[in-house]
């Protein structure tokens, strides 16, 4: 407690990097800064806090188009908000139809670039209406109504934000389940998610080979009753097993639907997608958002915060399975009419170039990607961005974990021709869109996230909910809500005020508990410290420790597992497993092996452990929970703290140190 309740700030980064005038007096936010004539930066992100009411109300003027005007823009019963009162809406409209009627019609959406090299096509804003109306009417013809769930396995292919926004443009609730997670990882979350529809591919390419997909679901399926239909993209050309009467191909279902659909006229409120996404217990849990935040978050941070502009080509390289896929490769640029690159493969495929060739080859202008990325391109050297011509890129830009000074400077200088700023983006699933980040303006300290955007009332507390002094640290919270915010759990209550909003209920009711630790320097510049909670990051992707656990322990000869993260130099953290093995057992090296395959089959590439080491005993308390933290200290050679009150305490010399 006492360690988060007045972190002070131990190292300092002095480096400033300043953006030429140019890039800054075209942002987009910056012209709004003149043109409401505020004198600095500083005066415009307080004003907009302080009015987030009215700053909120002016960005869901500018950026989104309503069915019916809202009559209130906030209802706040803590922990639940309504915006947008008494108005109507979709996103699907937003982000397709008004474009598809106007100008932009022709304008393209976005380049899809296929794995293999030369397979690319190109949407405009006409195509995706036509198609996302046709896979909407196919869907509806499954009987898909208002309200229902839809379950997306889909690799980085056009259909995967096609059957989002069809879900979307009808009512449907969609919940993307990223395909880099195997049959069990699916399986839990279509069932939670009670869907009635899975919208697959045969497979995907992924470093030169197809891969198979359809077999995740059919096993998935098999135990999860809620599921009628299957839908398959035939994408990787592999001959997959059709189920009579369950399974249809995508290019059947909508072959002979119009591409005319009617857009349903919703209230703001109704739900626009579950995203699952990991917390603290093996269950994951389904985040839920709204049409009315999504119509407004995302479009008003693309703006703002990256910068997109009508004329740019705009690239971030998340997968929609992820909230920044779909806060920034769907709802945000489309509801801009902005242009989007769609990439389906690996970085390195067929080289390590292959990004930059195709920033070169489209002139992408706004590039917004992960720091494990980022240390794999710095890793690999600088030969590879120097073949290519990167003069377009105006604004760089960086999510998921903590962006290292070492790496921000390479990226800068070999991306970024030494002169784009670096945005570096902190949020969650959980918020919908960008909160603490540097604008286009923002003087740049490396490493740090800057400031909260305007309309966020972001600030950083003790454990005692007092609001921390310049160079002192503590938990990161919200104090008013913000449109794009999470609106519930899917179906558990419970969990959604205990792990969010009971940090500070009895102090400050209403005050949101991000999950993370951050610190202030003296000139008020943000710095992420990382998870409070037991949460991995690997390669960005947001993984529980808990579910790790317990795809280990579904192993036959597994009796228990703890999990930790350990720090890795590319992926942010690799995961490392420490099992206890079943009476009997003997240990070996092929077990350690086995284990590790078996939670991937379980959970997928994107879960599997690296490190596996069998103890005897791992500590805990006396109520039986795993102290993930006194393992993480021993093994990493830190000091572990008091631990007289665990039931164990000789268990922590069990652990191995492995660093
Ligand atoms: C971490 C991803 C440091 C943080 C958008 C947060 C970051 C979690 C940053 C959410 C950043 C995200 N610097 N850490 N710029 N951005 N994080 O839900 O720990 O997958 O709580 O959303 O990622 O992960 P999620």
């Amino acid at each position: 407690m006492a360690e988060t309740a007045k972190t002070a700030v131990l190292q300092e980064e002095t480096r400033i990097f300043n953006t030429p005038q140019w890039i800054i007096e075209y942002s987009n936010s910056y012209q709004w800064m003149k043109k409401k004539g505020f004198k600095t930066e500083k005066e415009m992100r307080e004003w907009c806090s302080q009015n987030y009411l009215d700053f909120w109300d002016e960005m869901a003027q500018t950026y989104a188009d309503w069915f019916k005007p809202y009559t209130q823009i906030l209802e706040w019963n803590p922990p639940y908000a309504k915006w947008f009162l008494g108005g109507k809406c979709n996103v699907a409209y937003n982000a397709v139809d008004r474009h598809a009627k106007s100008w932009r019609r022709n304008k393209v959406a976005y380049y899809f670039v296929g794995e293999p090299v030369g397979d690319t096509k190109t949407i405009t804003y006409y195509q995706l209406y036509q198609a996302v109306n046709k896979m909407a009417n196919g869907l509806k013809s499954l009987g898909v109504k208002k309200g229902d769930r839809v379950s997306i396995y889909l690799p980085m292919i056009p259909e995967l934000p096609i059957t989002m926004l069809a879900c979307a443009k009808i009512g449907a609730i969609h919940s993307v389940v990223f395909s880099g997670f195997s049959a069990g990882g699916l399986q839990s979350r279509v069932t939670d998610a009670e869907a009635k529809v899975v919208v697959t591919s045969d497979g995907f390419y992924r470093r030169g080979k197809p891969l198979p997909l359809k077999p995740n679901v059919d096993e998935a399926v098999q135990n999860a009753p809620s599921v009628e239909k299957v839908v398959v993209v035939k994408r990787a050309g592999l001959d997959v097993p059709m189920k009579e009467g369950r399974d249809i191909w995508y290019h059947d279902l909508i072959k002979d639907q119009p591409a005319e659909c009617y857009t349903e006229e919703l209230d703001p409120e109704d739900r626009l997608f579950i995203l699952y996404t990991s917390g603290t217990t093996g269950k994951p849990k389904g985040i839920e958002h709204a049409h009315g935040g999504f119509c407004v978050g995302p479009a008003y941070t693309t703006a703002w915060a990256l910068d997109v502009h009508e004329e740019d080509v705009y690239w971030c390289t998340a997968d929609c399975g992820w909230i920044t896929g779909h806060s920034y490769v769907v709802y945000g640029p489309l509801c801009l009419g902005a242009t989007s690159i769609l990439y389906e493969g690996a970085p390195d495929y067929p080289d390590i170039g292959r990004w930059w060739s195709i920033i070169e080859e489209y002139g992408v202008s706004v590039f917004y990607t992960a720091p494990t990325a980022i240390r794999m391109f710095m890793k690999a050297g600088d030969q590879w961005p120097k073949k290519y011509n990167l003069k377009s890129i105006r604004i760089l830009a960086s999510v998921g974990e903590p962006l290292n000074p070492e790496a921000y400077v390479w990226f800068r200088n070999n991306i970024g021709g030494g002169q784009a700023p670096i945005i570096d983006t902190w949020w969650q699933t959980e918020t919908g869109c960008h909160v603490i980040a540097p604008l286009p303006m923002t003087p740049e300290k490396p490493g740090s996230v800057a400031f909260p955007l305007p309309g966020f009332n972001t600030d950083i507390y003790d454990e005692d909910g007092n609001s921390v002094p310049l160079g002192y640290g503590g938990n990161i919270v919200q104090k008013t809500p913000w449109p794009s915010m999470l609106r519930a759990f899917f179906r558990d209550p419970e969990r959604y005020m205990k792990e969010y909003w009971q940090m500070y209920w009895d102090v400050k009711p209403g005050t949101y508990l991000a999950g993370d630790k951050a610190t202030r320097d003296k000139d008020g510049y943000w710095w992420i410290q990382g998870r409070i909670d037991d949460v991995l990051k690997v390669a960005g992707h947001r993984i529980s420790n808990a579910e790790v656990e317990s795809a280990a322990v579904s192993h036959p000869a597994v009796a228990e597992a703890a999990v930790i993260g350990k720090p890795d130099e590319v992926k942010g953290e690799v995961i490392v497993a420490f099992i206890i093995l079943k009476e009997g057992v003997q240990e070996s090296e092929d077990l350690k092996k086995d284990i590790a395959k078996h939670v991937r089959s379980v959970l997928g590439p994107v879960a599997y452990p690296e490190i596996v080491y069998f103890v005897k005993d791992v500590p805990k308390t006396r109520s039986g929970k795993i102290m993930r933290r006194v393992i993480k200290a021993k093994a990493l050679g830190k000091p572990v703290g008091d631990i007289s009150a665990l039931a164990n305490p000789e268990s922590v010399e069990n652990i191995p140190l492995i660093v």
